[in-house]
């Protein structure tokens, strides 16, 4: 069996989970550099108890690079495009996390340079990589829910995000909203020809940001079938996911998973929910690690990128009509073959 060397770039909450998870597929990857100037204290604790991983500074960042077949980018994202390059331009496959990057000419040029190259180029989409998403869009695939009606999307971020992550991050609906966005439109099949988003900042330290910390988003698709995307910093009992695709034959999709295998219990005091996982970490553990599994099998040929250019592009445009509508309190329409988008009036 290969083993694929690995470099991290960025040491921060996503860098310690991909970390975890090299870790935990040994025989299929070996992390030999981790690049930060910052690193966080978990993977500083980490990486003293490790021998092998050296911890460099930015300034090695092409060295570290080098020496790996494949480069994991959890930078900010608007340091992506730079990494992402950096990493395509000496010859090395790529792990990005979401969102890849945040224009359309951007999403253009990292996947060509990838094509030209004949390199892999994988925007980590998590969602699509836990296994009730995987697994209805198998029944979706298979006919099973019949004509798709609507799918229903919650997302409660938990807890809530450290302020300095805040302020680097352009709005909710880019930050979480693109995971969601992502789903819906993989599952659907569909791009959406009109959206429209409303939401308020509730945290007064938000306010110079330009930020909504709970909002909702409707998507109409082509076909008629329509979108709800509720998306909140706050949650009352752990990180809390859910979805639901409903067809004429059938609905299907996945609540919160519980840490127990109860979702409802009884008692004298009523009916009680059973804990949930408490972050994104804990919640798509195992999802985590079906992106590196799915990267390996990319690496070794036997698949695609289940991630595609023409996919991030539409998730991409969305997201950008999604925050206009945000700035106007107005449907906005999308023409995804021109990839322009204007406010209806
Ligand atoms: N898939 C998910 O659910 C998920 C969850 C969290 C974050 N993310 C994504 O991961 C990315 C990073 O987010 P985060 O929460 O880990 O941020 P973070 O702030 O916790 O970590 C970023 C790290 O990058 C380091 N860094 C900055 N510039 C660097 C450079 N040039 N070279 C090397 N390191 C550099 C910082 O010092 C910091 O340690 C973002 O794109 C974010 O959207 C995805």
């Amino acid at each position: 069996m290969v083993t694929y060397k690995v470099t991290v770039i960025g040491a921060g909450r996503a860098g310690n989970i991909h970390l975890q998870s090299l870790l935990q597929l040994s025989s299929m990857f070996e992390v030999v550099n981790v690049v930060d100037d910052n690193p966080s204290q978990a993977i500083q604790l980490l990486l003293s108890s490790l021998k092998g991983i050296r911890l460099r500074p930015v300034k090695e960042t092409d060295a570290a690079i080098d020496e790996a077949d494949v480069v994991c980018i959890c930078v900010p994202t608007p340091l992506h495009e730079q990494v992402i390059l950096r990493a395509l331009k000496r010859d090395k496959h790529v792990f990005c996390e979401k969102p890849l990057v945040h224009t359309l000419e951007a999403v253009a040029t990292v996947y060509d340079t990838a094509e030209q190259r004949g390199l892999n180029l994988l925007c980590a989409m998590l969602r699509r990589f836990d296994t009730p998403a995987a697994k209805v869009k198998q029944q979706i695939e298979a006919g099973e829910l019949g004509t798709l009606l609507n799918i229903n999307q919650v997302n409660r971020d938990c807890p809530y995000p450290p302020m300095s992550f805040l302020q680097r991050s352009p709005n909710i609906y880019y930050d979480c909203g693109t995971h969601d966005v992502d789903l819906a439109l993989w599952l659907m099949g569909e791009k959406p020809h009109t959206v429209f988003c409303m939401g308020h900042a509730f945290d007064p330290s938000l306010k110079g940001l330009d930020d909504h910390d709970n909002g909702t988003v409707v998507m109409q698709f082509p076909s008629g079938a329509v979108s709800c995307i509720e998306l909140s910093r706050f949650s009352n009992c752990g990180f809390d996911q859910r979805f639901m695709v409903h067809g004429d034959k059938k609905s299907a999709g996945s609540i919160s998973q519980p840490v127990d295998v109860y979702v409802e219990m009884s008692h004298s005091g009523g009916l009680r929910g059973s804990v949930l996982r408490f972050d994104f970490a804990e919640r798509f553990k195992e999802a985590f690690l079906e992106e590196w599994r799915h990267m390996y099998r990319c690496l070794s040929g036997d698949e695609s990128v289940l991630v595609t250019k023409e996919e991030v592009i539409s998730v991409t445009l969305t997201v950008d009509a999604i925050n206009l509508s945000m700035h106007t309190a107005s449907p906005v329409s999308i023409d995804h073959a021109t990839q322009t988008f204007c406010k209806k009036t």
